[in-house]
């Protein structure tokens, strides 16, 4: 087996965590720079990760995220949020990054730019949120396989009140919603029901088929 293959079998959606163990700066560091490196549609990254250390701000969103107790006894809380809309301003400042950066103007990637332009302001909001969350579960899913190789336990977590959650952080205030938490951590010693339990995932048969 691949010593990624390996590190993804280690991992696991951790119930309990030690909360004596802390996730390094360098460690933390990987696993956000996975997060930034991963593709998004159009290249329009529509969503930031925030790191909550903040042990209060933790106990308040506790309550809002089923009491799940690895909101607290994380060492770092990563909180997803995409974009509430996909707006002009935001699509020309990709654009414009990436001219910038590229030190060029390229004539087809304008023409891409103007097709976007025409097409995703003019769409409702929900929608745009909708495609923009999608872009950060792909993002989640790198902070997954970076947190397993770098020997960091997580655990994703879609059962929180993201309206809470958004006032908690003052998101909305930043054109931004709650899509998905990551506490990342280290597996406690005792008392996670999960950690012995062998992993189920369906055969591969049932699950990859092959048009030849
Ligand atoms: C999008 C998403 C949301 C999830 N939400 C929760 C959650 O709120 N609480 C929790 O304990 N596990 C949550 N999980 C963990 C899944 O139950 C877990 O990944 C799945 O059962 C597979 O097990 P494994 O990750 O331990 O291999 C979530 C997983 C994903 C991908």
């Amino acid at each position: 087996m691949s010593e990624l293959l390996q590190k993804l079998q280690w991992r696991y959606a951790t119930k309990k965590m030690e909360p004596s163990q802390a996730v390094s700066a360098e460690k933390l560091e990987h696993i956000l720079e996975a997060v930034r490196l991963t593709a998004s549609s159009s290249g329009l990254q529509p969503y930031e990760v925030i790191v909550v250390t903040n042990p209060e701000i933790r106990e308040q969103i506790k309550p809002h995220a089923w009491n799940q107790g690895q909101i607290t006894d994380c060492s770092h809380l990563l909180v997803f949020a995409a974009w509430d809309n996909y707006t002009a301003e935001r699509i020309n400042m990709m654009f414009d990054l990436v001219n910038e950066e590229r030190g060029f103007k390229n004539e087809g990637w304008e023409n891409y730019r103007q097709m976007l332009l025409n097409t995703y302001p003019q769409r409702d909001a929900e929608t745009n949120y909708q495609h923009a969350a999608r872009q950060a579960y792909i993002g989640l899913g790198s902070a997954l396989i970076a947190a397993a190789y770098e020997g960091v336990d997580s655990t994703p977590m879609e059962g929180f009140d993201p309206a809470k959650v958004d006032e908690i952080l003052k998101l909305r205030e930043r054109g931004l919603r709650s899509v998905i938490l990551l506490p990342l951590g280290y597996r406690a010693a005792e008392g996670d029901w999960l950690v012995n339990l062998k992993k189920v995932r369906r055969a591969k048969n049932q699950f990859v088929s092959e048009v030849k």
